[in-house]
């Protein structure tokens, strides 16, 4: 049965999308006890502080999922050195009204792959910056950027690189560590 419950946001709408291929290839290194659901946001409305005493469905439907997660895991690409302006407006949205956020107190893990070397580290630091005003406790170390690479994704889905492979076991023991020590 299954103790923990992870919401998982990926900052990037693609189809194809290599960080959403990389949430569903770490969600193979966790051992039983964890379920990992990915939470819709491409349906969300632009955020207007008008609609605060009156939110559509599709945002009471993410806070409820984010209410009642025990963990949470943020996959995100670096769209021009930030975050994605969709992962921010889900953000926003799941933060209001003012006092009735549902991130607070929600254990987070932060990760991302882009094209370059350095890539999603500018993004994560952003996202750092606004989930710690949002009273989100985040793991801090190890820090995870991952480069996209042929052999990063074998054809099931899998992380493929063994040394990209054990790397990402570490973090992921490291996060669920993370989530269990913040659900007592
Ligand atoms: C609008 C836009 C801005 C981008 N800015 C950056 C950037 O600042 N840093 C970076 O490493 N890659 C950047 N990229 C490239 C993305 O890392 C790459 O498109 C990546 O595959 C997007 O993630 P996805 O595959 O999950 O959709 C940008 C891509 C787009 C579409």
């Amino acid at each position: 049965m299954s103790q923990y419950r992870i919401a998982v946001v990926v900052g990037s709408l693609r189809k194809e999308s290599f960080n959403h291929k990389l949430a569903l290839a770490l969600a193979h290194l966790a051992p039983e006890g964890f379920t990992f659901e990915h939470l819709r946001i491409d349906d969300l409305p632009l955020y207007n502080q008008d609609m605060d005493s009156q939110q559509p469905p599709e945002v009471l439907r993410l806070k409820s999922e984010i209410v009642s997660a025990q963990g949470l895991l943020f996959v995100t690409p670096e769209y021009n050195r930030s975050i994605p302006g969709v992962l921010k407006n889900a953000i926003d949205q799941a933060s209001r009204p003012y006092g009735q956020s549902a991130w607070a107190g929600k254990p987070a893990g932060v990760i991302g792959v882009s094209v370059g070397a350095i890539g999603t580290a500018l993004a994560q630091q952003h996202l750092r910056n606004v989930l710690a005003y949002l009273d989100v406790p985040t793991l801090g170390q190890p820090e995870a950027f991952v480069q996209n690479k042929q052999d990063l994704f074998d054809d099931k889905g899998h992380i493929g690189n063994a040394d990209t492979k054990k790397f990402l076991q570490t973090w992921m023991d490291k996060y669920l560590a993370w989530v269990k020590t913040h659900n007592g």
